[in-house]
């Protein structure tokens, strides 16, 4: 059976995390699908975004499976992050913009799995946490390396020393996510985002995702450089030329 739902309006695709008997754990058989499920979708030419959430209103992702862990050797255990850490890596570099709509717990490799995805939304539920010393652990899908490039180190290290939880609000406030909604929110937030990136020019808006990801991790002259030669090349197809002659026309660009 699957355990990923995957819906599509107008080239958004919403992947829904579906395995409530363990919160949505990750174990090597979710794992597996993700990376199934984004590699079909890397060769989907009409992509225009992806909204990533877990079913339910208790759990976006309860964190890896710690029944599945427990007994691991260490060749296991850097086995089974390394398989994990390249479908983030995937989910990461997918050349759409990809949101993570957080609803409910979102601890360990859940909050891990939604630091992969371009930015998060969480519903007024949500907590977050890397709850993984408690375990006797570190964190292992990315959480050490993405979560200080997203909060800082001193509020990441705050939270992977100290393990605790923190509410939708503070996410919020240290800029884990973007915005909080409500839960009965969702489905009306998923449409506004499928209008929002529909609406928009599907190259431009991959551009823009290139640009800012490998600019990153470059000093600021090679970034500014990586923009400009970006902002050229768009006006090499017909996007550029549709775009800007919809608004001199006053209509509405069909991109
Ligand atoms: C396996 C899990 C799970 C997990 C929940 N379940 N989280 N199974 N791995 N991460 C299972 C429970 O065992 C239980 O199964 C069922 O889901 C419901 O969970 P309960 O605990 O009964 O629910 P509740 O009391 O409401 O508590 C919810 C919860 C708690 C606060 C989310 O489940 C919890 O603390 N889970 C673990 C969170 C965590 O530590 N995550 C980090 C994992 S380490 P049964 O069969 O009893 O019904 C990690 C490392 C990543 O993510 C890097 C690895 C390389």
């Amino acid at each position: 059976m699957s355990l990923i739902e995957q819906t599509e309006q107008a080239g958004v695709v919403t992947l829904t995390l579906n395995r409530p008997e363990a919160l949505n754990a990750l174990n090597t058989d979710l794992i597996a699908e993700l990376g199934s499920v984004l590699a079909a979708l890397e060769a989907h030419a009409g992509l225009r975004g992806v909204v990533l959430t877990g079913a339910g209103e208790k759990a976006f992702v309860a964190g890896a499976d710690i029944a599945e862990m427990r007994d691991k050797t260490p060749e296991q255990a850097r086995y089974f992050a390394s398989q994990a850490l390249t479908v983030l890596k995937r989910l990461e570099t997918l050349p759409v913009p990809t949101v993570a709509l957080v609803n409910g717990y979102a601890l360990g490799g859940g909050c891990e799995l939604a630091l992969a995805c371009d930015w998060a939304i969480a519903t007024d539920n949500a907590f977050f946490a890397q709850p993984e010393v408690g375990l006797g652990i570190i964190p292992g899908f990315g959480g050490t390396q993405r979560l200080p490039r997203r909060v800082g180190p001193a509020m990441a290290l705050d939270l992977i020393t100290t393990g605790r939880r923190i509410d939708a609000n503070e996410a919020l406030r240290i800029g884990l996510v973007n915005r909080v909604i409500a839960l009965d929110e969702r489905d009306a937030t998923i449409a506004e985002l499928t209008k929002q990136f529909s609406r928009n020019g599907p190259n431009a808006m991959r551009a823009a995702k290139q640009a800012v990801h490998d600019g990153q991790d470059q000093d600021l002259d090679s970034a500014l450089a990586l923009e400009t030669s970006l902002f050229a090349l768009g006006f090499a197809g017909e996007e550029q030329r549709e775009g800007m002659s919809a608004f001199l026309e006053k209509r509405k660009a069909a991109f």
